[in-house]
């Protein structure tokens, strides 16, 4: 089989850099080992950044997310027994859209489809060769039999466990990482959320976070060790331990039916360069942000707006400036996500190994953007995203 752009992995980003492609009549297939059932049902955050959603709009991928999403202006910060509003209209003139990365996957899924577009399931790639040619071609397996895709550059979004990254040779990979001593345990509940923004809370028992997922369904996350497990949690547990961190006077957390608890790792990850021949990184292949800012997708997002951009400037004049420039134009994006990602995480959470005086700075940190427009703006701007112009090279 042959096509122009050979695509590893049907998250999010394999499935949107194939859909922008599409829009410009550029081919591409879209490989995925997994079923498109377990694709679509595999719970993620929840967050689109002002530019997300643009591009999803523009691109006509936006319906249902503009019918069905909540556009929030702003989050509280919920520390010492307090709230703090951070007014992401005011301070950064954009908003952000709660829609999760689930139905963000189904929607693309659809349109792909009903576009005539190859999405191969139940399609495990095994071997990307040819890279440093002109003819590059992914070995992968389906319907039981082995077969060769050749294309013109192959993208690996194919997330942290994926075969693009090990592709490049370890004498070019170099590779950036933090480790977190804690993780989060997710709850999906049957009751209309307790709050009209999300709210981040910090407490000394640990993190919280109270998020939703319509107006009628409210999702929830818990700090817990790096090694819990969900079943270690009976939903009474999990709902006394929300009240105890949630606790604010005048104030209180709706309970409901758990339909869902799993747990999420926490890792930060960074892996360069995002190019190596005619082979392209896009998205949790090339790195991972711990969730607390609310970043995974959106880079994801970013990384393949450019890199179809790049794509198409390329099929259509030859020019490859803009592909040449992708590696370091998108790490620049990822290196300010890891940054703000990082500086969220720290600020809220517990670390077990912290003593009074981390404790007393995370406050001192909170209570600085609670109270200074500079700092509040600074959350703002990230936390809504920077717009690409800022991540320009030169
Ligand atoms: N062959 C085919 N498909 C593969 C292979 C392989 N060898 N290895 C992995 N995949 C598939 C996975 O099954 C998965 O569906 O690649 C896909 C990668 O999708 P994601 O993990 O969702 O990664 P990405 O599209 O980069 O999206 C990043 O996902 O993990 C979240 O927080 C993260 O929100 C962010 C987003
Ligand atoms: C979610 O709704 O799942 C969610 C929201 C914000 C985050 C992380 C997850 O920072």
């Amino acid at each position: 089989m042959r096509t122009s752009v050979a695509i590893i992995g049907a998250g999010p980003a394999g499935l949107l850099l194939s859909h922008l492609l599409a829009g410009e009549g550029i081919e591409s297939v879209v490989l995925e080992s997994r079923s498109r059932e377990y694709v679509e049902q595999r719970q993620r955050a929840g967050i689109l950044e002002h530019g997300t959603a643009e591009t999803l709009r523009k691109s006509g991928a936006g319906e249902r997310m503009d019918r069905e999403g909540l556009v929030h202006e702003g989050i509280e910060l919920r520390f010492a027994g307090d709230g703090h509003r951070i007014d992401f209209a005011a301070l950064a003139g954009r908003s952000v859209t709660v829609y999760a990365q689930t139905e963000v996957v189904k929607d693309l899924i659809a349109l792909r489809l009903a576009a005539g577009g190859d999405v191969l399931f139940d399609a495990e790639a095994y071997e990307i060769v040819g890279v440093e040619t002109d003819s590059p071609s992914v070995r992968y397996r389906h319907g039981g039999a082995e077969q060769e895709l050749h294309a013109d550059v192959v993208v690996a979004a194919d997330g942290f466990h994926g075969i693009g990254r090990p592709t490049i040779p370890d004498s070019v990979l170099r590779t950036a990482s933090r480790e977190y001593p804690y993780a989060w345990l997710g709850i999906t509940a049957q009751v209309p959320p307790s709050t009209d923004e999300l709210i981040y809370c910090r407490h000394e028992r640990g993190f919280a976070l109270h998020s939703m997922r319509s107006a009628l369904v409210s999702r929830l996350y818990l700090q817990v060790p790096a090694d819990d497990d969900a079943a270690n949690w009976s939903d009474e547990q999990v709902w006394n331990e929300l009240d105890r961190r949630f606790e604010k006077r005048g104030w209180s957390l709706r309970h409901g039916p758990i339909t869902e608890k799993s747990v999420t790792p926490m890792r930060s990850f960074v892996a360069e360069p995002m190019r190596y021949g005619q082979l392209f990184l896009a998205g949790d292949a090339a790195h991972i942000v711990p969730p607390t800012g609310a970043k995974g997708l959106n880079l994801a997002a970013a990384d393949v707006t450019l890199l179809a951009d790049a794509l198409i400037e390329w099929y259509r004049s030859k020019d490859t400036a803009m592909l040449d420039a992708y590696p370091e134009t998108a790490l620049r994006r990822v290196w300010r996500a890891q940054q703000f990602s990082y500086f969220m995480t720290s600020m809220l959470h517990r670390d077990p190994a912290m003593d009074e005086y981390g404790a007393r700075l995370q406050i001192a940190e909170l209570d600085y953007v609670a109270r200074s427009t500079a700092a509040a703006t600074s959350l703002a701007e990230n936390y809504t995203g920077l717009p690409r112009k800022s991540f320009q090279v030169p």
